[in-house]
């Protein structure tokens, strides 16, 4: 069981979006299970007040330490020795090798921020790792949280069904993935590739990857230095290259 603990003012943003589709029935199934814990309910203030006015002066307003420390406190006995992530800016880049690394933990607890930031002593107490989706500035943690979590979920064994496999998605090896044709065989007079329909599944295999490192080459070329290659790929890819060097 992968459990994940949330941190958050907004619980029906964590618990509203993640309840469909496939992380939704990996919920229902028991495979994973998603806690979104209130910080307000931690407030002593009587106006349930989670923010105050930054010291030293400036725009906006601070998430006091208390309520956040206290609602990390009522689930970190049950979340065991959990690595606590805070969903920021200024984090460590969210990629899939991480997604990767973050599946094989037993429990995560995410914290989400919001208005200018949080008390830093807080964060100097709790937090294990500061996490970035992105070099852009979200409202809020939140999305941040429900993208990891996706991503995460989505490794944990049991989560995705055979159909949904990722095998050959992109990312897998370090490449991205190959084009994709269903019914009908012919739409808007753009027809699918002859190679899909000719049934020699090994012929196919091999378009398929050299489709990925055409795609990969073209889209995505940083993506190349870190990718697995065969020899053989590695002189198609070289060709691919001198071809456009030609041009
Ligand atoms: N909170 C605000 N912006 C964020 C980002 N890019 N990644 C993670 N958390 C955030």
């Amino acid at each position: 069981m992968k459990s994940f603990f949330v941190l958050t003012l907004f619980p029906e943003m964590i618990e509203g979006t993640l309840s469909h589709s496939i992380t939704g029935r990996a919920i229902k199934e028991g495979i994973i299970n998603v806690e979104a814990v209130n910080i307000r309910d931690f407030t002593m203030d009587k106006h349930r007040h989670v923010d105050d006015y930054p010291y030293g002066g400036g725009a906006g307003m601070v998430m006091q330490p208390q309520p956040i420390y206290d609602a990390y406190k009522s689930i970190a006995d049950k979340a065991g020795k959990a690595r606590v992530l805070y969903m920021s800016p200024q984090g460590r880049r969210f990629d899939q090798k991480m997604a990767e690394e973050l599946s094989k933990e037993d429990s995560l607890i995410l914290l989400c921020g919001h208005y200018e930031g949080v008390d830093e002593r807080v964060i100097e107490e709790i937090v294990t790792d500061e996490v970035s989706i992105g070099d852009f500035v979200l409202t809020g943690g939140e999305l941040a949280a429900i993208t990891i979590i996706d991503t995460v979920s989505r490794l944990v064994p049991g989560v995705l069904n055979k159909e949904e496999s990722y095998e050959n998605e992109s990312f897998s090896d370090g490449l991205l993935e190959y084009p994709q044709y269903t019914r009908p065989p012919e739409f808007m007079g753009r027809k699918v590739p002859d190679i899909l329909l000719s049934g020699h599944h090994a012929n196919i295999d091999k378009w398929r990857r050299e489709q990925s490192i055409i795609r990969t080459y073209q889209k995505r070329p940083d993506l190349l230095e870190g990718a697995e290659l065969t020899d053989k790929e590695k002189k198609f890819l070289n060709t691919l290259k001198r071809n456009d060097e030609e041009k």
